[in-house]
This record gives C-alpha cells, sequence and structure tokens, in this order.
C-alpha cells in the first residue's frame, strides 16, 4: 500500500526532491563541478550532530505547550567579506541580551536559535537583475553567487558551497566557544553590555537589569545555594538555523542515524522552508518532510488555512510537538485579518505547533532615496498585535524571529536611536535585508518582555 502513496515515509529519500518542481534554485553552468562540490559534502563531517538536535527538538515541545519561548536572530544573509569575530561575537552577546531580558521579565525559560553559521543562500523576487540596460542574474546569498553586479561574479559557481561550509564550521566552532567557555556564564551579564550601549537609554536599563541579576545570583549565593558550578548559570545551550533553500547542498550534509532510524540534516540544527519555496508538491517541502530536524515554515500574507492545514499534514504527519514552528511574516497592517484564520485552522486539526513572529519581512519598505528598510514602530505593532491575537484566540505565541546584528548599524528606521531616513546613509552595510541594530534590538526585547509578562501572568 505504502509504495503506491506518493507522499508517504517510504517513498522518501535524501535525493526525492529532484522528482520535484524546485523554486529559487541556481542555474549551474558547470555541472561536473557542481556534481563535483556535492560528492565532497557528503563526505564531510556534519555540522551539528543528531543528539544536540533531539535536545533541540526537546526543548521546542516545551515551547510549543508555552513552558519556554523561542528567540531567533541573526543576519538576513552572512557573507564572505564580513566574517569575523568581532560581528559574530557582538550578535551573539545582543541575542544573550535579548534573551536574559525576556527571561527575567517574564520568568520564562528562553530557546536561543541564532540565524548563523549556515544563512548564506537567498530567495530573490525576480531572477534577474537590470541595471542601466544590463541584464544579469540576481544575486542569491554568497553560497550561489557575488553581489558584485558583474556577468562574472552574478554567474553561480558550486564552489562557492564548499567556502559556505568552511566558514559556517569556524563560525559554529567560535558560537560553541562563547556559550560553553565562559563568556556567556550569567555571572557576567554586567560585561555582555556593548560599550556603545553604556550611553544609550537602553544600555542604562540594560545595566539596571543585569544589576538586578548580579544581586539575585548573589543572594543565592549567600543562602548556600551556589550556582557557581551550576552550567545551567555557567554555559548556555545556542542552536543554528537557515533557510533550506539550497537543496543540493542539504541533502549533502543530511545523515543517516543508525540509533533512532532518522535522517537528520547536519548542516544547522533548525532549517526554515521560505515563503518563496513552501509549495506543497515542490522539491523543498518534499526534502523537508522527511529530516528528523526541527522545522520551520515561513507564513507569508498569502496562505490559506485549507492550504497550511495540507501543509501541516505533509510537514508533521505524526503531530510531534516541537516539530513544527509556523513563522507568520504578514506584516503590521495585515496580520490581524491574516492570522486568526491561521491560527483556527490549525487548533481544529489538533496540532501543537509553534507560533513564532517575523515581524520583519512583512515591513519591508523603500525610501525615496532607495534605501530598503523597515521601521521600528511597525515592526514593534505587529508583535504586539500578534501576542493580542493570540491571546484572542486562546493560542500560544511560542517565539520572535528577527534579521538583526550586534554591530551599530543604521539600516531600520527610529528606535530610541531615533534614526531618520537621512541617517540611514550612516553605516547602511547589509548584504540584503535591514537589520536592526544591537540597540533597536535590546530596545524591542524590553517592550515585549513586559507583554510576554502580561500574557504569562494571564
Ligand atoms: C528570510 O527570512 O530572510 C526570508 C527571505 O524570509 P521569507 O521567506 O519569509 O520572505
Ligand atoms: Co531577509
Amino acid at each position: 500500500m505504502t509504495q503506491n502513496t506518493p507522499h508517504s515515509a517510504a517513498s522518501w529519500t535524501p535525493a526525492s526532491w529532484r522528482q520535484r518542481p524546485a523554486a529559487q534554485l541556481p542555474d549551474y553552468p558547470d555541472t561536473p563541478a557542481l556534481v563535483e562540490v556535492e560528492e565532497r559534502l557528503a563526505h564531510s563531517l556534519p555540522l551539528v550532530f543528531a543528539g544536540e538536535i533531539q535536545t533541540l527538538r526537546q526543548r521546542l515541545a516545551e515551547v510549543a505547550v508555552g513552558r519556554a519561548f523561542l528567540l531567533q536572530g541573526g543576519d538576513c544573509a552572512e557573507s564572505f567579506a564580513d566574517h569575523s569575530e568581532a560581528a559574530i561575537t557582538d550578535t551573539f552577546r545582543v541575542l544573550l541580551q535579548m534573551a536574559v531580558t525576556l527571561t527575567f521579565a517574564a520568568a520564562c525559560p528562553v530557546v536561543k536559535v541564532g540565524r548563523l553559521a549556515g544563512q548564506f543562500a537567498k530567495p530573490r523576487s525576480a531572477a534577474t537583475e537590470t541595471r542601466k540596460g544590463v541584464t544579469l542574474p540576481s544575486y542569491r546569498g554568497d553560497i550561489v553567487n557575488d553581489l558584485d553586479f558583474s556577468p562574472a561574479a552574478r554567474q553561480p559557481d558550486p564552489r562557492r558551497q564548499l567556502r559556505a561550509y568552511a566558514q559556517s564550521a569556524a563560525t559554529l566552532n567560535l558560537l560553541r566557544a562563547l556559550a560553553q567557555g565562559g563568556f556567556a556564564d550569567l555571572h557576567r551579564v554586567q560585561q555582555w553590555n556593548l560599550d556603545f550601549l553604556h550611553s544609550s537609554p537602553q544600555g542604562a536599563r540594560y545595566q539596571d537589569l543585569a544589576n538586578r541579576i548580579s544581586e539575585t545570583l548573589a543572594f543565592m549565593r549567600a543562602c548556600g545555594l551556589d550556582a557557581a558550578t551550576d552550567p545551567q548559570v555557567r554555559q548556555v545551550s545556542f542552536y543554528t538555523a537557515h533557510e533550506a533553500l539550497l537543496l543540493g547542498y542539504e541533502q549533502a550534509l543530511t545523515r543517516f542515524d543508525p540509533q533512532t532510524g532518522e535522517w537528520y540534516d547536519g548542516s544547522a540544527h533548525f532549517l526554515w522552508i521560505g515563503e518563496r519555496t513552501r509549495q506543497l508538491d515542490g522539491a523543498h517541502v518534499e526534502f523537508m518532510r522527511g529530516i528528523a530536524n526541527p522545522i520551520g515554515l515561513k507564513l507569508g500574507p498569502t496562505v490559506d488555512p485549507d492550504t497550511l492545514l495540507r501543509l501541516l499534514d505533509r510537514l508533521n504527519p505524526d503531530h510531534q510537538p516541537g516539530r513544527l514552528t509556523l513563522i507568520s511574516r504578514m506584516g503590521a497592517d495585515r496580520i490581524g485579518a491574516m492570522l486568526p484564520p491561521l491560527i483556527r485552522a490549525v487548533q481544529q486539526a489538533g496540532q501543537a505547533v509553534i507560533w513564532c513572529c517575523d515581524p520583519m519581512h512583512g515591513n519591508t519598505q523603500e525610501t525615496d532615496a532607495g534605501y530598503k528598510t523597515r521601521s521600528f514602530v511597525r515592526i514593534l505593532a505587529e508583535l504586539q498585535r500578534f501576542f493580542a491575537i493570540h491571546r484572542a484566540e486562546g493560542s500560544i505565541p511560542g517565539g520572535m524571529h528577527f534579521e538583526l546584528t550586534g554591530q551599530d548599524v543604521t539600516e531600520c528606521l527610529g528606535g530610541a536611536q531615533a534614526i531618520t531616513e537621512q541617517g540611514l546613509a550612516d553605516r547602511y552595510h547589509t548584504q540584503c535585508d535591514p537589520r536592526l541594530n544591537a540597540s533597536q534590538s535590546l530596545e524591542l526585547a524590553f517592550l515585549i518582555a513586559e507583554t510576554l509578562k502580561a500574557y504569562r501572568q494571564g
């Protein structure tokens, strides 16, 4: 019976996506080179391991029932040129600051997942780009081609996958050291504050929170509850995530785990399907349904409840809590109309999904000067509506997904620093979409911590 069912688990293999229409994959002119690269990756070490992925799955199952909260954040697109210890450390640090703010205010464990160590491939709304009458393939992320506008740079080159793999391994090595080697020790909560934040209102507010945490640790020690040796205080668990767009790369890093009989994509702990590649019968859904990693599904304003239910059936037929994170990215103006019917459909289907809000991708705008940007007020508005809608629907707002950096860039408008349209030009560095800077990220964490606290207190 099962062999005849086109989507049964039995018919899945790491390569079965190749039989399906695939959106957003590059056209590689050099096929032998592509085959050779995929072969080399298939013989390379996985970057993350089955046991870690299983732990994340358990932690996400806690998120799905409201016992923890998910924080995802990092670059829109990592780049080869900007790979630096400082940038990774700053992003890791601001994620820690946000997490500790949420944990402390709302008394809620936070599962931390970075858009890092593999977030290289980008979906594009157009396959080509035209400038001054010259048409070239669109830039699809450093793992595919180069941002430079020249025929050679825009040619997809499979060898870039090896560089992306090597850079991801190096990034992950640093992240593991930061998470476990003392940097993330809660006793150092004061030192996580970035220099340029010290003078800002967010910095001062953070310092106040850090003082309270330090006092709490001292109090516990005085009571004989010495947290000094507790790994929960000395280290953090930090997981990696990216969009599973470049399926040949993902397939090449997918391994069978004989202990569980499951397949794990070893390129990251968590992978998601983008808004432009969630076709029910498409290659991306096919690949993702067969891997045992927890997965995300981006939901833009065009998805209808019926399509969502079919996707849920395909991606989580066993209704495992924590397996699936639905990342809504509707835009502040549309979330009110679009999200409630989806929540109701999922409730009727009896699935324990995680609802996560990406307040970035539905709120992108362009300034008169041609900068792609997002405004802090709209980002905040979408998040607050997300919480209000879940409260009204009796469901659980499980997490947030941001494009952010720990660096002091000027890519999003507003926030306490009041970045203006003119100010965007100062430090606009993104490779792709506009990111929140450290101050804006922390400010959001403080504002949302209040909302989360109110929600958790009912
Ligand atoms: C992204 O997360 O960078 C992205 C492209 O998002 P979406 O698929 O939601 O447009
Ligand atoms: Co983006």
